[in-house]
């Protein structure tokens, strides 16, 4: 069993990076055979006490911006400095692929752009992010309010019925619902139903991508292990739905340029999708394979990780009645009783924003990224003085949690505060950005890792940076906006209660379970709605909040 196992370990490219002169910690004390075991059990948390993210802050603030983790046969280069996040993501990205990640994700998203190779890459994310155009996002904007039209009746049921909701599962349904229309023009319909076996593909996708090893690559596995096997079934519906709407869309392909496409009229189009686009652009004659591999790429990204925001932004504001009560009255204002926002209306719900990026920094999705050095490299000195060598193979994980956590950056950076982003000058991490610059558009509506100079790193940064940011903060807003407008939400017991796991989001352990209350806009509002109307017919923006 133990050769077995270290021929996997061989074949993997787990060579030890002995010689990096950092503080060496060992987390892991018990058998090598108990350690595979724990992994293969998917209990890798039990090996790190709780989620690894906290194990990895607790080292940060032990240890200083960069150690090594050392993990039964393997260890990790945990870095949590700005400035070296910054070379690894951006100033000597080339010399870094997606490491243990990349095999790990291969099985379910192929070549798609999160694993994919630098070749492959480079073709396919300059294919993609032309579709993420404006008036794209723009015409998102009505899909995002149209899909949240079920949540808030169910919510409004439960409100109804004194029932308590599962708030994390039901932002979990509306964004599957969401990315399933914008990606590849096709309904889950998940907020009104159950759609098991995509959420068992996706669960499966996050366990896999938070497990270190590749234990379904062992030998039998797929045999061998009960969920195996349902995953391999699941896989395989999913794939047989994916390639469907991949035929459908090639039959009724209109070949276009990239200008014409963008100029299309997508208020009248029939599929607006992102696959319609990608299949119309002229000069792409992209495989079915590697476009299933992006749009399941694009699924899985941007399906958990939306509803994770929305989660642990409600989450802290029910704890904050104060605070929530001024998102309320801002989005009474901008939006008055009945109007469904629209893509001007983002840059006024400025406190709504931000209260969804503060989130952001508190539980970045994911909370650590993953890296491997291709070739011998010194990471800069950041805050620790001398610079750090990293022999070739050296597996890095970049500590996001711990860099939206630093004392060093933050000033009391474990309070969920959405206002700290409006006093530029008050935090070292946040001084580029000095509030909504109409100059930078949509770009400058959220603090982001440019603002910062990789201090905040919501998105990633540098080449392999999200595709999705803006389409995910813009759904994000909406819904925040629709929800807290006909809404109060309160937590249903103590916030111990929620809970915290680690997969390659951040969830709740116990779900987010609220109360909710109707909610009339103030009467503010109303009237500021009313006269609005009454002036031009039609709606006015105010600004400010
Ligand atoms: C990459 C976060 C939503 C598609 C990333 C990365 C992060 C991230 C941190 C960089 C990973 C790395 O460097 O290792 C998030 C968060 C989201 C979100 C927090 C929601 C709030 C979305 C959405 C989509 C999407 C909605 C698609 C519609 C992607 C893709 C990549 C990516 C394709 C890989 C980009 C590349 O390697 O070129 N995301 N994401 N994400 N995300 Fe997102």
């Amino acid at each position: 069993m133990y050769i077995l196992l270290m021929n996997v370990a061989q074949k993997f490219g787990w060579e030890s990076v002995d010689g990096a002169p950092v503080a060496e910690v060992g987390s892991f004390k018990g058998s090598f055979f108990t350690f595979l075991q724990k992994v293969a059990s998917g209990r890798l948390e039990d090996l790190a006490g709780g989620p690894l993210f906290l194990l990895l802050e607790k080292y940060f603030h032990k240890y200083g911006p960069v150690y090594k983790l050392a993990f039964g046969p393997r260890s990790f280069i945990v870095v949590s400095d700005p400035v070296m996040a910054k070379h690894l993501l951006k100033s000597n990205v080339g010399a870094y692929d997606k490491g243990v990640l990349a095999s790990i994700l291969e099985p379910i998203m192929g070549k798609g752009l999160i694993p994919a190779d630098p070749q492959t890459w480079k073709v396919r994310r300059r294919a993609i992010v032309p579709g993420f155009h404006k008036r794209w996002l723009n015409r998102m904007m009505r899909l995002f309010a149209e899909c949240n039209e079920a949540l808030l009746d169910q919510v409004g049921h439960a409100a109804d019925e004194g029932r308590t909701l599962d708030m994390e599962e039901k932002f979990c349904s509306v964004s599957l619902d969401i990315i399933g229309r914008a990606v590849f023009n096709y309904d889950f319909g998940s907020t009104n139903k159950e759609s098991p076996a995509v959420y068992r593909v996706l669960r499966e996708a996050e366990h896999r991508s938070s497990s270190f090893i590749p234990y379904w690559k062992l030998p039998f596995a797929t045999q061998l292990l009960a969920s195996q096997v349902e995953f391999s079934a699941d896989m395989r519906l999913l794939n047989d739905v994916l390639d469907e709407l991949i035929s459908k869309a090639v039959a009724t392909q209109q070949v276009a340029d990239v200008e014409e496409l963008e100029s299309r009229d997508l208020d009248v189009a029939e599929d607006p999708s992102l696959l319609r686009f990608l299949i119309d652009m002229r000069g792409e004659d992209t495989t079915s394979k590697q476009l299933r591999d992006d749009l399941m790429t694009m699924l899985i990204a941007g399906h958990e990780t939306t509803a994770a925001v929305l989660t642990w932004t409600l989450f802290n504001l029910a704890q904050n009645p104060e605070l929530t009560a001024r998102v309320q009255a801002e989005i009474d204002a901008v939006l008055g009783p009945d109007r469904l926002p629209e893509f001007d209306d983002l840059a006024p719900l400025q406190l709504t924003r931000l209260a969804l990026v503060e989130a952001l920094r508190l539980y970045p999705e994911p909370p650590v990224l993953i890296r491997r050095a291709l070739r011998e490299d010194a990471l800069p000195p950041g805050g620790t003085g001398t610079p750090i060598r990293l022999p070739r193979g050296s597996d890095v994980f970049i500590s996001t949690w711990n860099l939206h956590r630093s004392p060093a950056l933050w000033d009391a950076p474990q309070e969920y505060n959405p206002e700290r982003f409006m006093r530029p000058h008050s935090n070292p991490a946040v001084t580029g950005w000095n509030g909504y610059d109409p100059k930078v558009g949509l770009a400058g509506l959220y603090p982001n890792e440019i603002a910062s100079d990789f201090a905040f790193l919501p998105f990633g940064g540098g080449q392999r940076k999200c595709v999705g940011d803006q389409f995910a903060l813009m759904e994000a807003t909406v819904t925040l906006a629709l929800l807290l407008r006909r809404f109060d939400l309160s937590l249903a017991g103590p916030p111990e209660a929620t809970g915290m796991v680690t997969g390659a989001t951040i969830h709740t352990a116990n779900g987010l379970m609220m109360r909710a209350r109707r909610r009339e806009p103030s009467a503010a509002a109303a009237a500021a709605a009313a006269a609005a109307a009454g002036v031009n017919g039609h709606h006015h923006h105010r600004h400010g909040g």
